[in-house]
C-alpha cells in the first residue's frame, strides 16, 4: 500500500511535469519585461530591499536604455497597482496634446488628412508623461533612494546593451523613417547587427540630470529647454508651459466581476478596463470550457463581443477630463446582455449593421508592458509607450531619446481610422491638454480577494482583446501563465470588418468554419508580447515572458 501510494505519486509528477509548460517559477518576487537587461535591473531593486514602485522606475527606465522601440522617457503610459492589503489604484502618466494644438491640426485646407503628419515628426509628438509618472508612483510609494535606483540605469546606458535579432530586424525597418524625420544622423543610423553593443552616452547624461535634479530637470530644467529647442526646431509646437504644467493623475482603475475573479483594469482615458469589462461581461453567460479553447464557437463569441464592445469604444471613450463617458451603463449587464442579442452562432454580424449602443447619457501599435511583484505582496502591471514602433522616429540626439507620437491616438478626423484602423468619434477629437484615448490595459486579478494575476501587452487596439483571452487561457482553460501568454490569438475591432488571427497557429477546420460563416481572416503576424505573473494555488509566482518577444521573467 505504501508503495502504491508513492508509485501513484511519482506517476503524478511525471505525468504533470510532461504536460504543465510553465515558466519561470519563484518564491518572494518577479519581474517579467520585454528585455532581460530591465528584468534584471527590476530585480537588483528589490534585491536590495525595494518595492515594486522603486522597480517600477528603475524597470522602466531600463527599458527605456535597452529596448528604445517602445521603453521611453519621451512617452507615456498608465500603472495599475494592487497592495499587499488589498488596496488597489491607478496612475495616468499618458501624454497629452500640446496648448498649442487643434481639432484640424492633421488636415489640408479641404479637409483631408495629411497622411503621415499625425505619425512620423515633431507634430505627432504629445507632452510625455513618463519622468513624472515614475516619479508620482515613487514618491507616494517607494522607500529606496532615487540614486540607488537609477545609477544601475546610467550604468547600463554607458556600458551599452546587446541588441537581439528581433532588435536589428526593427532597426533597420525603420532606418529609412529614421533617415526622413531627423535633419541628421542619430544614434540608430549605424548599421548595427545582433551582438553589437549599443552605449548611450547622451542618455546617460540626461539620466545623470534627472538623478540629481529629480523631475523638475526634465519639466523645467536644462532638459526640458534642449527639448523644447529641439522639437520646435524640428516643427514642433510643444513649449517650455506645456512641459511645467505637465501632471500625472491618480485615477480609480476599472473594476467588475468575472465568473468569481475581481478584475483591476485601466480607466480613461483608456479604453482598455472599460472594453475588457464589457467583452467579459457579454461573454460570462457562456460555458466556455465546453466550447473548447480556440474553437470555432470560443472564437465567433469573443469576436462578436469584441465587435459591439469596439463599436461602443469608438463613440464614447476619451479623456474623462474632457468628456462625459458614461461608465456605468457601459458596462451594465442588462445593457451588455442587450448588446448580444442579435449574436448567433450560425453567422457573422456585418458590423455596418452594429452602431454604437443605444445608451442615455444623463445630462451632463508598439507599447511595452511589465509586470513586477515583489516580496512583501505588492503588485504592479504598467504598460509604457511611444506609440509607434520608435515613436516618431525624432531622435532627440543630443538628449538620447526617441520622441512619441501619441498624437496619432487622438481621431485626426472623427469618423476616420488611425494607425491602427481604429475610428474615433467626436469624443476623442483633438483638444489642448487633453489625453488621447488609449487601448493600454494593465490589468491586475484576484481570486478569492487574493492576488491572482497581473498582466498586460502591448499591440495598440489587440492589447484589449488579448489581455481578455489570457485571463481566459488561464481561469478557463487552467493554463499555466506561460502556456497562457504564449497561446495563440485572435482579434476583432469591429472596423475593418475582419478578424486579424495569428492563422498558422489554428486548426483548418477552425479557419475553415469561420470563413464558412462569413468571417473575413486577415494575418499580419504575431499579435501582442503579453507579460504576466500568475500566483498559483502553492503561492508560488510563475511568470509568463510571451515568446513572440524577447521577453524575460526573473524571480528569487
Ligand atoms: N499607443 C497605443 C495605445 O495607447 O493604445
Amino acid at each position: 500500500m505504501k508503495y502504491s501510494i508513492k508509485y501513484f505519486a511519482l506517476f503524478l509528477i511525471i505525468f504533470s511535469c510532461s504536460k504543465v509548460d510553465e515558466g519561470v517559477v519563484s518564491e518572494n518576487a518577479m519581474v517579467v519585461s520585454a528585455r532581460e537587461e530591465a528584468s534584471k535591473i527590476g530585480i537588483k531593486i528589490l534585491k536590495k530591499g525595494g518595492n515594486a514602485f522603486d522597480a517600477m522606475m528603475a524597470t522602466e527606465l531600463a527599458l527605456a536604455v535597452s529596448y528604445p522601440s517602445a521603453g521611453n522617457i519621451g512617452g507615456g503610459g498608465f500603472m495599475v497597482y494592487r497592495m499587499s492589503d488589498g488596496t488597489i489604484g491607478a496612475l495616468d502618466y499618458r501624454e497629452r496634446a500640446p496648448i498649442k494644438s487643434s481639432r484640424d491640426m492633421y488636415l489640408d485646407d479641404n479637409g483631408n488628412i495629411i497622411e503621415g503628419l499625425s505619425m512620423i515628426g515633431a507634430l505627432s509628438i504629445g507632452v510625455p508623461g513618463t519622468i513624472a509618472g515614475i516619479f508620482e508612483a515613487h514618491e507616494k510609494f517607494g522607500k529606496l533612494e532615487i540614486e540607488e535606483i537609477i545609477s544601475p540605469v546610467i550604468d547600463l546606458a554607458k556600458n551599452g546593451f546587446v541588441i537581439t535579432e528581433n532588435q536589428q530586424m526593427r532597426i533597420n525597418e525603420n532606418r529609412k523613417y529614421f533617415q526622413l524625420a531627423n535633419k541628421s544622423k542619430i544614434l540608430f543610423d549605424d548599421n548595427f547587427k545582433k551582438n553589437d553593443t549599443i552605449r548611450n552616452h547622451k542618455l546617460a547624461a540626461t539620466l545623470e540630470r534627472i538623478m540629481v535634479n529629480g523631475k523638475n530637470e526634465f519639466y523645467h530644467g536644462e532638459t526640458a529647454k534642449k527639448l523644447v529647442e529641439f522639437i520646435n526646431k524640428n516643427g514642433g509646437i510643444i513649449s517650455l508651459e506645456d512641459l511645467k504644467i505637465y501632471k500625472p493623475i491618480w485615477r480609480d482603475p476599472i473594476t467588475f466581476n468575472y465568473d468569481g475573479l475581481k478584475i483591476i483594469s485601466m480607466s480613461p482615458p483608456s479604453s482598455g478596463g472599460i472594453c475588457i469589462n464589457q467583452i467579459m461581461t457579454m461573454i460570462e453567460p457562456y460555458n466556455l470550457k465546453s466550447f473548447g479553447h480556440n474553437s470555432i464557437n470560443y472564437i465567433k463569441l469573443l469576436v462578436e463581443a469584441e465587435r459591439r464592445s469596439f463599436a461602443d469604444r469608438s463613440h464614447f471613450l476619451g479623456d474623462p477630463d474632457f468628456i462625459s463617458i458614461p461608465t456605468k451603463m457601459l458596462t451594465n449587464k442588462d445593457y451588455l446582455e442587450n448588446r448580444m442579442v442579435d449574436f448567433s452562432f450560425e453567422e457573422s454580424t456585418d458590423s455596418n449593421k452594429i452602431g454604437y449602443g443605444d445608451i442615455l447619457i444623463p445630462e451632463a501599435n508598439e507599447t511595452t508592458h511589465y509586470s513586477i511583484v515583489d516580496q512583501f505582496g505588492n503588485a504592479i502591471a504598467v504598460t509604457t509607450t511611444l506609440n509607434g514602433t520608435f515613436g516618431s522616429k525624432l531622435f532627440a540626439d543630443e538628449l538620447g531619446f526617441f520622441l512619441n507620437n501619441e498624437m496619432d491616438d487622438f481621431s485626426s478626423k472623427p469618423g476616420f481610422p488611425n494607425m491602427y484602423g481604429l475610428i474615433g468619434g467626436e469624443a476623442n477629437k483633438i483638444e489642448p491638454k487633453k489625453r488621447m484615448l488609449s487601448s493600454m490595459s494593465p490589468t491586475i486579478v484576484e481570486k478569492d480577494g487574493e492576488l491572482y494575476m497581473t498582466l498586460g501587452t502591448p499591440g495598440g487596439s489587440t492589447i484589449i482583446t488579448s489581455v481578455v483571452q489570457t485571463i481566459l487561457n488561464v481561469h478557463e482553460f487552467e493554463m499555466t501563465m506561460n502556456e497562457a501568454v504564449n497561446s495563440p490569438r485572435f482579434h476583432h475591432q469591429w472596423k475593418p470588418d475582419s478578424i486579424r488571427i495569428e492563422l498558422d497557429y489554428f486548426d483548418r477546420d477552425v479557419i475553415e468554419g469561420l470563413l464558412k460563416s462569413g468571417y473575413r481572416l486577415n494575418d499580419k503576424g504575431t499579435i501582442g508580447r503579453v507579460d504576466g505573473i500568475l500566483i498559483r494555488d502553492d503561492k508560488m509566482l510563475e511568470g509568463g515572458a510571451d515568446k513572440r518577444g524577447d521577453d524575460t521573467a526573473l524571480g528569487f
